[in-house]
């Protein structure tokens, strides 16, 4: 109660400025750049990608080697240039605790625990389809294909690679407990919904140790503007994620967390 005199400041101030930019205010350059943000928030046009860019060159630079496995891309797999990057980041930043959060058919869990210390542990999650109908948030038409699968991470498991362990659920409704502060390197790519994205990358925050990596994927794709629309959100009103860096030429975005 002690915050509602606060809000309804709030409240009047944005009122009264509403007023304002929807009368004499949009004859501003800056202002009609919030109008076309209200459009995009609520869900007119393809959003624009607002996180500042990091060139190749500046992230890729040093000789840290990389090993690249099952190069055969199939759809919902990230494309070859950004396996890639994701495992040259693996190789440099050499972290001993791997989150991955959609496992698919297992070729970014392979790619990824090949590129970690031998002692390393990968963990990777993935939903399974018998489980669609009970989710914690709504799964997007879009991602269910991508569920919908026989098997979840065939290319890892059939390499047997002993530093991978597979996990089952669903990443809003998850137990995390036992992965707080523990995360070095954290790779989000599982429902793409706005809803998820905000879900997923809070968890991040708790999971991740001080100075991890988290990456997500699918950053200013066309097929997903929930994603795009979260994450720039997340940029433009909280601090934990004022670093978020978007990889040029990449869908992805990624941050070097700081614990707070
Ligand atoms: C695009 S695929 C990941 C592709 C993988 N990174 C690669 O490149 O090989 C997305 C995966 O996330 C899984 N997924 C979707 N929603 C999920 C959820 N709520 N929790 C956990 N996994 C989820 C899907 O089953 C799917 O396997």
């Amino acid at each position: 109660m002690a915050s509602l005199p606060r809000f309804l400041k709030k409240y009047l101030f944005a009122a009264f400025s509403s007023l304002y930019l929807f009368t004499v205010g949009f004859w501003s350059a800056r202002h009609r750049v919030l109008l076309s943000q209200i459009c995009e928030h609520f869900g007119l046009g393809k959003p624009k990608a607002r996180i500042p860019k990091i060139g190749n060159w500046d992230l890729l630079k040093g000789s840290t080697s990389v090993t690249l496995c099952e190069l055969g891309e199939w759809d919902g797999n990230v494309a070859i240039n950004e396996l890639a990057i994701i495992s040259f980041l693996v190789s440099k930043n050499s972290p001993k605790k791997v989150f991955e959060i959609g496992t698919f058919d297992g070729r970014t869990t392979l790619n990824i625990a090949n590129n970690c210390a031998s002692d390393a542990k990968v963990f990777t999650l993935d939903l399974p389809r018998k489980d669609l109908t009970a989710t914690g948030l709504k799964v997007e038409d879009g991602d269910k294909k991508f569920v919908n699968k026989d098997q979840i991470g065939q290319r890892s498991l059939s390499a047997e690679n002993s530093k991978i362990t597979q996990l089952y659920g669903d990443s809003a409704t998850f137990d995390w407990t036992p992965y707080n502060n523990a995360i070095d390197f954290l790779f989000i790519d599982g429902s793409h919904s706005y809803d998820y994205v905000i879900k997923d990358s809070l968890t991040a925050l708790k999971i991740v140790k001080d100075q991890g990596l988290i990456l997500w994927h699918d950053y200013d794709n066309r097929f997903w503007p929930g994603l795009t629309t979260a994450l720039n959100e997340l940029y433009s009103t909280r601090p934990e994620f004022k670093g978020l860096r978007h990889i040029e030429g990449t869908s992805i975005v990624f941050l070097q967390h700081t614990r707070q």
